[in-house]
């Protein structure tokens, strides 16, 4: 089995203890590749270290709507140098997050969200969307500009799947499929058509059933591929393949 984890942190804090040696066994684990996700700036360049170091790990830099609020002047000006180094294959993670009172005003995430698929967009990049309580929002800007990329963890309903679809963008699912309570993940996993579908863990967070809760890392994928499949009626080994296929696709390796 060869396993694309389409968006995994591993620069983050709590890989500080044992990052090296955990990311020395995900090969063997059956994970063939990972694209490392920037949500700050310091992030990015933390995903291009690890895409440089690691010859299966590539990069997406961008500034999630959490680091909105000083980004106009600070970041995105330097944001687009990024992409002359090697293995940067996406803008990401960016959009628009409304569900904790004290991130950005809704205004600023919707100005650094869009001001980063124009770089998108005008690089030729795919981006990495986080959509958190604003499926409204986030919706209008991506049909105002149609860009090409991915809904990561997407949390909407089967018809705001078929929009995102009729976008021409692909949707990506993780662990939060496996919760019980997670009908409208679950529904969305048996109706997208395969060609449009792609595996994370968001990594360390969102870690499978029956690790919920736990530090999870891109071999709990497994999981979460074997309750797709299982909703889907169809082989583990054939959508891990496939979602693999449509990550290659979408980053154009
Ligand atoms: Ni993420």
């Amino acid at each position: 089995m060869k396993i694309f984890d389409s968006h995994a942190h591993y620069d983050d804090e709590a890989f500080d203890p044992d990052r090296e040696a955990l990311i020395g066994t995900l090969r063997e684990k059956g994970v063939s590749e990972v694209l490392n996700v920037g949500a700050s700036f310091e992030g990015s360049l933390r995903s291009i270290e690890f895409a440089q170091k690691y010859d299966f790990f590539y990069a997406a830099a961008g500034i999630h709507p959490e680091y909105a609020q000083d980004a106009e002047e600070r970041y995105l000006p330097q944001l687009e140098a990024l992409f002359e180094r090697p293995k940067v294959l996406a803008v990401g993670e960016i959009g628009l997050d409304y569900h904790w009172a004290e991130n950005p005003p809704r205004e600023t995430q919707k100005r650094v969200f869009e001001k980063q698929i124009e770089l998108a967009m005008k690089l030729g990049k795919p981006i990495i969307v986080h959509d958190r309580d604003a499926h409204a929002d986030t919706l209008e800007i991506l049909r105002k500009y149609h860009p090409e990329g991915v809904m990561h963890c997407f949390s909407g309903s089967v018809e705001m799947m078929r929009e995102i679809l009729s976008l021409g963008m692909y949707l990506s699912l993780g662990g939060a499929v496996t919760f019980k309570n997670a009908k409208k993940a679950k529904a969305v996993a048996a109706a997208v058509p395969a060609d449009r579908l792609l595996l994370e863990t968001d990594c360390p967070y969102m870690a499978p059933e029956p690790n919920r809760g736990k530090r999870c890392d891109s071999s709990m994928i497994r999981d979460t591929a074997a309750v797709i499949a299982e909703l889907r009626g169809e082989p583990v080994d054939l959508l891990v393949a496939r979602c693999r296929e449509n990550t290659l696709k979408m980053l154009r390796l």
